[in-house]
């Protein structure tokens, strides 16, 4: 069994332990899992030119750890109970024994269709059973998943097919959200039209919609399972082969793709969330993520499973059909564990308290937070209206790049402050740095947060470009794994996350890239230039701010202007990455090497006229236009 902290004293005696002696510490820990071959070496690693490898030479497979070491004890317990977007529809679970089944069976089509380790399969699905099969099946053959959120534009899709060179594609012919249906085959079809690596398709019928069904290409999931083998056995992986990869926003436009490794993330995912979450034999936990993210790949499904957990996956919205869905949910299966976004915590206070006062929730034990900072009023709203001021709240900050969660309060073990992450967890060291570099000791300090040792879940790499991964991550502070994220330690030595100082933005908890915004905003043929940043937004955090020059455009046609812009940004990437404003502006402030001032446009959409030091701006007039510009819109008119 994986070792459970259970006092504040074992917390402070397990982090001394793994930094005094980190082999032995992961060690420890990874002895508990199955391996086909036990590894010949911890950990060997460098952050300069970065390469690291736990556990290598090490051979196993994932699924045996989810399935085959819990079979005998736990075959007839529930793996996955899967809660319908419409709470009218009844919901479906899977033991431990039925879920291996249906894993075994789709790796076996997989295989059928000649997906071979190493293989690439792009899975573009709703939040349905199928998903959690798709990608298990994917790990049980060693083919890597590449898993694309359903919310994601054809475009989107297409970007990251091609990049992946994925040979299958696994969609539904439509996905339920809320009172909206999502044409899932139908764009999948536009985005096979631009890319060519695609050999086959494997339809999911969720909502019996009418779709088109390219004879050659595109196959039913339930045509494929009725013949499927019954047992597909599993691949022996290398504790350092790719087990997945999955797209996220970096700083310029291209999507990056985040390369987890096996054996590594396995340990990391496992261990984080028994120790995060105080998961307990029998316990039910929920986590409302969608599988798209990095929080569903390790919090959905791989953590919970490789623990024996019993977890939720929900296929709707909390909104839907009203506002108390997720309060439901709770009640229904008599949750112990709930992990949301701050985001959904500020969407569902605004609906007022009746919602949520309805529900006792006495099973609850737990509430946890990612993907954003949670400001105090969000924290408190959660700590007394969900947990009914009875349940620790683990304020979790992590990353796609992270593979787990870095630095968290231990449920009910490590005291909690509002809006801080709190302490690291065993084995992450994490470091503040100025902007030479240098490290920041002691308390009451803010700066850049980087990590300066290796722990099994990190991204190894990015896929097909290693390059990449050595100049995003290892080369602002050489020797250091730079996060992109601000941070403070306090007085009692905790740690606040302040949000990203690179050019990502996190709407409602999704990450994006400025850069591709402005992409998509510069297809137009109107658009001269753009800029997008974030602006503080009441709900979701940070809003898309958008300084767009457009010289030819009629006067008389803003509007209009704005929303086919809105619309392309929506069909070129996503419906999340919508502007909330534009503003169109004669130029942008530009140093004399072209480069545009981002620091003065993050300011205006603060409220803020401190600009510091524009001496080296070609067209310093050009601040108080965008200044006024942004008064007209902002505040004049409210
Ligand atoms: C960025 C990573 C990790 C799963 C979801 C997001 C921000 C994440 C917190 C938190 C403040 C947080 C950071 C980070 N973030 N968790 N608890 N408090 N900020 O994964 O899309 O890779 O985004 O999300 O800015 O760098 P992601």
């Amino acid at each position: 069994m994986i070792p459970k902290i259970s006092t504040l004293s074992g917390y402070l005696h397990e982090y001394q332990k793994s930094l005094a002696n980190p082999v032995g510490f992961w060690s420890n820990i990874a002895e508990t899992f199955y391996w086909r071959k036990p590894w010949t070496k911890t950990l060997e690693w460098d952050f300069k030119d970065p390469k690291v490898t736990w556990f290598k030479d090490g051979k196993l497979n994932i699924t045996e750890n989810i399935f085959e070491r819990h079979l005998f004890l736990r075959g007839n317990q529930t793996a996955l109970i899967w809660e319908p977007n419409n709470p009218d529809e009844a919901h479906r679970s899977y033991t431990y024994r039925e879920l291996y089944e249906e894993v075994n069976k789709f790796a076996g089509v997989l295989r059928s269709l000649g997906v071979q380790k190493g293989d690439r399969v792009a899975i573009y699905l709703p939040m349905i059973p199928e998903l959690a099969i798709a990608m298990l099946a994917c790990a049980r053959i060693g083919a890597i998943h590449s898993i694309v959120f359903a919310g994601f534009s054809a475009k989107a899709l297409a970007e990251r097919n091609n990049d992946a060179q994925a040979k299958i594609l696994i969609t539904a012919d439509g996905g339920y959200r809320g009172n909206k249906i999502i044409p899932l085959k139908e764009t999948s079809d536009e985005a096979l039209q631009m890319s060519q690596s695609i050999e086959k398709v494997i339809v999911v019928k969720r909502t019996g919609q009418d779709v088109n069904m390219d004879k050659k290409r595109d196959v039913w999931w339930h045509d494929l399972m009725k013949n499927a083998p019954q047992k597909a056995p599993a691949e022996i992986m290398d504790a350092e082969d790719t087990l997945f990869i999955l797209y996220t926003s970096g700083s310029t436009g291209k999507p990056k793709g985040v390369l987890h490794t096996t054996g590594g993330y396995m340990v990391y995912a496992a261990y984080t969330f028994k120790n995060v979450f105080q998961y307990r034999p029998n316990d039910i936990y929920f986590c409302a993520a969608d599988i798209g993210w990095i929080t569903g790949h390790s919090y959905i499904i791989y953590g919970p499973l490789l623990e024996g957990a019993t977890t939720i996956m929900f296929e709707g919205i909390p909104t839907y059909p009203q506002p108390d869905r997720y309060w439901q949910i709770i009640e229904k299966h008599q949750v112990n564990q709930f992990y949301t976004s701050p985001t959904a915590i500020r969407a569902l206070l605004a609906q007022g308290e009746t919602w949520v006062d309805k529900y006792e929730m006495n099973s609850l034990r737990v509430l946890g937070t990612v993907g954003e900072p949670i400001n105090e009023e969000a924290w408190h709203w959660y700590h007394d209206h969900v947990g009914k001021g009875r349940c620790p709240i683990v304020d979790t900050w992590w990353q796609t790049e992270t593979g787990g969660i870095m630095i968290s309060p231990l449920a009910g073990i490590i005291p909690t402050k509002p809006a801080y992450a709190t302490l690291p967890l065993p084995g992450i060291r994490p470091v503040i740095v100025d902007n030479d570099g240098n490290k920041i000791y002691g308390k009451n300090v803010e700066g850049n947060l980087c990590i300066e040792f290796p722990w099994p879940g990190m991204a190894r790499s990015l896929w097909g470009n290693h390059e990449r991964y050595k100049q995003a991550y290892f080369s602002t502070f050489p020797g250091l794994y730079f996060t992109g994220d601000g941070v403070k330690r306090d007085e009692d030595g905790y740690y606040r996350i302040l949000g990203r100082i690179d050019d990502v933005i996190n709407v409602s908890g999704h990450r994006l890239g400025t850069a591709e915004i402005e992409n998509a905003l510069n297809e137009h043929p109107l658009v001269a230039e753009s800029a997008v940043v974030g602006m503080p937004h009441p709900i979701k955090g940070q809003g898309i701010y958008a300084y767009v020059v457009a010289p030819d455009k009629p006067d008389n046609l803003d509007d209009e202007l704005r929303n086919s812009l809105v619309k392309a940004v929506a069909k070129l990437i996503s419906p999340i990455a919508k502007p909330d404003q534009i503003q169109f502006v004669s130029g942008l402030p530009k140093t004399r090497s072209g480069k545009i001032m981002r620091r003065i446009l993050r300011k205006i959409v603060e409220g803020s006229t401190d600009f510091g030091d524009t001496s080296t701006l070609t067209n310093p007039e050009i601040v108080e236009e965008l200044t006024e510009g942004y008064r007209k819109l902002n505040i004049d008119d409210k």
